[in-house]
């Protein structure tokens, strides 16, 4: 099973999707942002504090931008808002089935859409306690 996470900037949360997601699968993981800004950077510096603080390391990753190609590279894609799935919806080849779902649809006990990107919002730690939520839905999900 190969897994994408797609965020917008791929500074902070899909990075911290496939962070913590790695930690609980054998699944082949990955994250890509929308946009091209960051290409080649690190995850978010306030982000990765974050995440060290409850014991994940994400120095490791690296941005890169989503591409069409990666319909046909993983199994399934997943986006962490409704502007994400939208974007990534405009690059699917003709033909191709790859299923996307948005992040939250693993969490649906949250009633949450979407996860809310802590860039703007500056909740860090809330955009990890909801993505460790998804995470643990996705894994049930995929693991059955
Ligand atoms: P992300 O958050 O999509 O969760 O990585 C963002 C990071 C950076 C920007 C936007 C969103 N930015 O505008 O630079």
């Amino acid at each position: 099973m190969k897994v994408l996470f797609v965020c917008l900037g791929n500074i902070c949360r899909s990075p911290s999707a496939e962070g913590v997601f790695r930690e609980m699968s054998t699944a082949i993981t990955d994250s890509a942002g929308t946009a091209g800004w960051h290409v080649g950077k690190p995850p978010y510096g306030p982000m990765q504090e974050a995440a060290k603080r409850r014991g994940y390391d994400f120095s490791d990753l690296r941005a890169r931008q989503f591409t069409a190609q990666d319909f046909d590279r993983f199994d399934l894609i997943i986006g962490m808002d409704a502007s994400n799935l939208a974007d990534i919806e405009r690059l699917r080849p003709s033909g191709n089935e790859t299923p996307v779902r948005c992040f939250t649809d693993y969490a649906p006990e949250t009633g949450m859409q979407e996860v809310p990107d802590p860039y703007y919002t500056r909740d860090f730690d809330g955009a990890l306690d909801l993505i460790e939520i998804c995470s643990r839905g996705l894994q049930a999900e995929i693991s059955d």
